[in-house]
């Protein structure tokens, strides 16, 4: 409760400052709070959210609410300044595909675009545990992950009606083609796709020896990504900072975005939803009334408890995994710009495996390097950098990368983002009972839509896809 509130209440006009708060306002619980009535309110200011609350605006004529828990709009974007040159660095989303209406998001704000910004760094292999160079075997040249690629394109594209742009047409369990419910190195193999196993860990950090359903890779390293790497059409925006987009859209919607705020309280039924949202910093809480609920945050449980879940619901939310994920900016002078480490415990170690794993990708700006953490187990902010500085004593005591122009090493995390998620881990069997009519059977249950990374693929370009799907759905019937 904010001290302004309270002090009101106490004042000598309390009683009629309660009388016009009650004739004009609603009441919940003791609390007097504005009131805001809106077609939409939208849960999660990242991509799919941010995205919808524009076109629900600027195209459909709605009314609609944004309501996003940090401090800015663009959910997996991170964008650190360079304090020395002022220059944007990306630690979060690098690069966009060339999907439907992705490029016309970018022009509706006249922001510019360019081919993809690549850095094509070269990549020295690390043992984590002794920090020195460790020689892992030459890959397969470019040219045959390509034509692996091309092969493994020409398998998947038949499935684009059921995975493109969301799974609405997805087949019922026994219909499922066989192929999307192998364990994904048995499909490796028996497409002869072994060399297409560089590009889908640079691409989406996956492995070709996973042995999860190929509808697990497939699903996000579909024909869209396939086409960017093989005909090279990612973009940016120009000047390269990812947050522009998101920066723009804030200014654009006004005081349809409520930034540092969440749901603490929720009333949904067939006919609207009715929220109580409180902002994070100040305690300020506002009576939202909704027609239609857009949740464009992930769709976890601990997250979506506040909305009061059904059994329903809970079922279909309580099947996701977890992943710990950070994403972060290391800035060290061991390592030489135009170069990135890669972490490989080689085969014969004795050593432990370490419960994290991570990459440092050089990224074009000098004396900085990108990270991605991830771990199956939970780390804080903290304990990740401690755990990534760590690493990199590791990496000087292994003598292979002396400190550059100064005789003292230096390894310092100048920014860290938690990115950590739900994702899809399903079983066969699951997906064979249904699992994913059974998501999709939320889609308008209790006046409440979905949208997001968790209904469709994974990339930015996909998810604003989707959400052009869902956005009709949920206008349907409103007055
Ligand atoms: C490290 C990383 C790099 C990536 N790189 C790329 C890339 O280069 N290109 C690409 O196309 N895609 C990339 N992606 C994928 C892309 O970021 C996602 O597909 C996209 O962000 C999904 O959008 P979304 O709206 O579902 O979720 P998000 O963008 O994550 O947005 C969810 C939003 O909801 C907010 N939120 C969550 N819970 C609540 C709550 N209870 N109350 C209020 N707000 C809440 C969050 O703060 C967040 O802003 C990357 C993802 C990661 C993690
Ligand atoms: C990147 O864009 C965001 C949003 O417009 C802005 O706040 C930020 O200052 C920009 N960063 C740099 C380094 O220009
Ligand atoms: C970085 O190294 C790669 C590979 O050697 C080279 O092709 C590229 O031009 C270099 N880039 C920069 C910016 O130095
Ligand atoms: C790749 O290029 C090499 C050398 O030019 C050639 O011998 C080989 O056949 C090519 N491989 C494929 C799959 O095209
Ligand atoms: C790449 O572009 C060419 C020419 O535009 C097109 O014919 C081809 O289908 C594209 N390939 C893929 C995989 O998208
Ligand atoms: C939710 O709405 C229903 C129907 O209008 C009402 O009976 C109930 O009291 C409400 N619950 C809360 C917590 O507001
Ligand atoms: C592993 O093999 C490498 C190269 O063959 C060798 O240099 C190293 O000493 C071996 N390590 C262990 C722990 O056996
Ligand atoms: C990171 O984010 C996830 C998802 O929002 C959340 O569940 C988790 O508690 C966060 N971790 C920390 C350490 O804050």
């Amino acid at each position: 409760m904010s001290i302004s509130i309270s002090w009101i209440w106490r004042s000598p006009l309390g009683t009629i400052f309660k009388a016009l708060v009650l004739s004009k306002l609603a009441i919940a619980g003791h609390y007097p709070l504005s009131v805001v009535n809106t077609d939409v309110a939208i849960l999660g200011g990242g991509a799919s959210g941010t995205y919808a609350a524009v076109r629900l605006r600027e195209d459909y004529g709605k009314s609609d609410l944004l309501i996003e828990m940090e401090a800015v709009l663009g959910g997996h974007v991170n964008t650190y300044t360079d304090p020395e040159t002022g220059e944007a660095f990306n630690y979060g989303v690098q690069s966009y595909i060339d999907y439907k209406g992705a490029k016309a998001f970018f022009e509706r704000f006249g922001i510019p675009l360019q081919p993809n910004v690549l850095f094509s760094s070269n990549t020295l292999d690390v043992d984590p545990n002794t920090g020195k160079l460790v020689n892992v075997p030459v890959g397969p040249p470019l040219n045959s992950s390509v034509a692996a690629l091309q092969r493994y394109y020409d398998v998947i594209v038949p499935w684009n009606d059921i995975l493109l742009p969301g799974y609405w047409d997805f087949p019922p369990g026994e219909q499922i083609p066989a192929d999307l419910l192998l364990p994904f190195s048995d499909f490796v193999t028996k497409y002869e796709l072994e060399d297409m196993a560089p590009v889908l860990a640079v691409v989406s950090g996956q492995s070709i020896s996973t042995t999860n359903p190929t509808l697990f890779v497939v699903k996000n390293f579909g024909t869209p990504v396939v086409e960017g790497f093989l005909n090279n059409t990612f973009f940016d925006p120009v000047p390269f900072n990812n947050s522009l987009l998101y920066g723009d859209a804030e200014r654009l919607l006004g005081e349809s975005v409520v930034l540092t705020s969440t749901v603490i309280e929720a009333n949904r039924s067939d006919h609207g939803v009715r929220l109580v949202i409180e902002n994070l910093q100040t305690g300020k809480r506002t009576l939202v009334f909704a027609k239609r609920l857009l949740v464009a945050s992930q769709p976890s449980i601990e997250n979506l408890a506040v909305l009061g879940l059904d059994k329903q619901e809970t079922a279909v939310f309580s099947t996701w995994s977890y992943g710990t994920v950070y994403t972060a900016v290391l800035k060290t002078n061991l390592i030489p710009d135009n170069t990135s480490v890669a972490f490989v415990t080689p085969a014969n170690s004795t050593s432990a495996q370490k419960p994290y794993s991570f990459g440092i990708t050089w990224n074009g700006a000098p004396g900085y390097f990108w990270i991605i953490f991830g771990s199956e187990e939970s780390f804080t902010e903290v304990e990740a950098s401690e755990a990534i500085v760590a690493e990199m004593k590791v990496l000087y005591n292994g003598g292979a990368f002396p400190p550059i122009g100064s005789s003292t090493p230096s390894s310092e995390v100048v920014a860290i983002s938690n990115h950590s998620s739900v994702t899809w881990g399903q079983s066969v069997a699951q997906l064979e009972a249904g699992f994913v009519q059974d998501l999709y059977a939320l889609q308008g249950h209790k006046s409440t839509w979905y949208t997001g990374g968790l209904w469709c693929p994974d990339y930015s370009s996909n998810v604003w896809a989707f959400t052009d799907t869902v956005l009709p759905k949920l206008l349907d019937g409103i007055d």
